[in-house]
């Protein structure tokens, strides 16, 4: 949500009345969302409520066709806009017009017949092909072809593989999904399944539809043979899961108990952390390697790797998640310790309650690591520009909400995290905004401490201010 300031409302009723001179020349939109992280990540000038995706997907071939129907609003008058994608483009249609289309690498241009008035809402429609498998994204995940299908995931990015978009976090919309492929492929989604519509030919449509706001690349789609269970936790949220079928028998099992943690999980986090903020849960196991797992939302990701043996803190880290990355998303990709800091301690909290060794143990083991591995280097605020994933920002940002919890107890700690979601789910959090909640509802100035934690590249001093126990002063 972009907010109008009163200058511009003033200028927009004056344009709008019949006898004003035409509107200042519309300009074109901003190739990119301005993130210096990843100046090549979404756009300006619309701001996206919906996403229709229409897919066809070949099983054999990897082929996918789109075509998908973006409702955004302009928040300033269009010449022309662009859409982050990385298949072949078609042709476009802005509400219902033929629009002029061009493509520069992840970039398509769509200039519309008319210019667009600030304020107004369209549909652009787009119409697109390629084999999405063959563009890797390299580890930071993509598009995977498998043998039984494919499925999208990727962090910090995926959609351009599969649909056009304002690919950054930023811009949070509602998607439906639709699928169609061969008949006997099952196709998973975020959200709830609206439909599933044989259409003859050995081949039917399966449409999804995900009512919360969300972020680009937390949206997927998986197609191919899954073993699906579906239920309710016993605190009331549907979940399903998904178990790929050609996953190594005992790979298979240790999943399937692994990740049937999931509704005690969102029990858990739900008194914790406040009720769970979508409207079903689950968790997807695909079978290639692709080394991480990602919290897609309400229907993480996990591949088999993962699972040589039962694993459920990375089905705590990835549900954790659900709130702290999904729920109140990263303005920019700097602050990425709000996502896997927070999800790191939130799997160490999870443990404690599952029979694990408790939050101070894991602290003083945390500190020892660190200290031992000469990682105190790494500051995590900004976080490394090379590496918005380095360790130090699982580690050392999960030793800082600890930290903070000393600091402050854990009743006033739990208070923040529960306040945090209130105030930002749906929308987004930045690192600031957290230092100044958790300085209101502690009443105490902790400039030093997350100086200290989050911006200083050596071993925070062992005093009580920076949230270190008695024992370890
Ligand atoms: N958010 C993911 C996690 O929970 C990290 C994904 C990292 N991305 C990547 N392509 N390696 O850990
Ligand atoms: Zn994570």
């Amino acid at each position: 949500m972009l907010r109008t300031c009163f200058a511009t409302l003033s200028l927009t009723a004056l344009l709008a009345t019949p006898l004003a001179p035409a509107a200042a020349a519309p300009d074109p939109g901003s190739p990119t969302a301005g993130d210096p992280y990843f100046p090549g990540y979404g756009n300006g000038g619309y701001d996206v409520r919906h996403y229709d995706i229409g897919l066809t997907y070949d099983v054999p071939t990897g082929h996918l066709s789109g075509d998908t129907t973006v409702r955004a609003r302009a928040t300033q008058a269009l010449s022309r806009f662009n859409l982050d994608l990385e298949l072949r483009p078609r042709r476009a249609w802005v509400d219902g017009v033929r629009a002029a289309l061009s493509r520069q690498g992840r970039e398509v241009t769509v200039v519309p017949e008319q210019p667009l008035r600030r304020g107004q809402v369209f549909d652009v429609r787009l119409t697109y092909a390629g084999v999405p498998g063959d563009k890797g994204h390299g580890y930071l995940g993509g598009w995977t072809e498998t043998r039984d299908g494919g499925f999208a995931a990727g962090e910090p990015e995926s959609a351009t593989l599969w649909f056009p978009s304002n690919d950054h976090p930023v811009d949070k919309a509602r998607y439906d999904v639709s699928v169609t492929t061969d008949a006997d492929k099952d196709v998973v989604s975020n959200g709830t399944l609206v439909s599933r519509q044989d259409l003859g030919d050995g081949l039917a449509t399966s449409h999804w539809r995900t009512r919360d706001p969300m972020t680009t690349y937390l949206a997927t789609v998986v197609i191919g043979d899954y073993e699906i269970r579906e239920g309710t936790s016993a605190g009331g949220t549907p979940y399903l899961i998904a178990i790929n079928k050609h996953l190594p028998r005992d790979v298979r099992a240790s999943a399937t108990e692994s990740v049937m943690r999931t509704p005690d999980v969102i029990d858990f986090y739900s008194r914790v952390f406040g009720d769970y903020p979508f409207e079903s849960a689950g968790g997807i196991v695909v079978r290639p390697p692709i080394g991480f797992a990602l919290e897609n939302q309400t229907r993480p990701i996990y591949p088999g790797q993962f699972f040589y043996g039962p694993n459920v803190s990375v089905i705590a880290h990835e549900l954790a998640h659900q709130w702290f990355g999904d729920a109140v998303s990263l303005r920019r990709w700097r602050d990425t310790w709000l996502n896997e800091g927070f999800a790191t301690w939130a799997a160490l909290r999870w443990q404690a309650h599952d029979g694990g060794s408790s939050l101070r143990r894991e602290f003083r083991r945390g500190i020892r690591l660190t200290t031992l591995s000469g990682g105190w280097g790494t500051t995590i605020q900004p976080a490394p520009r090379g590496n918005i994933f380095d360790g130090a920002v699982y580690n050392r940002g999960s030793l800082t909400l600890q930290a903070l919890r000393n600091r402050v107890g854990a009743a006033t700690h739990d208070r923040i995290l529960r306040t945090w979601v209130v105030q930002h789910r749906y929308g987004h959090g930045t690192t600031a905004k957290f230092v100044h909640l958790a300085e209101h509802l502690s009443g105490a100035d902790l400039g030093a401490f997350f100086r200290a934690w989050l911006h200083t590249p050596s071993e925070p001093e062992h005093t009580r201010a920076n949230g270190f126990p008695r024992s370890m002063r």
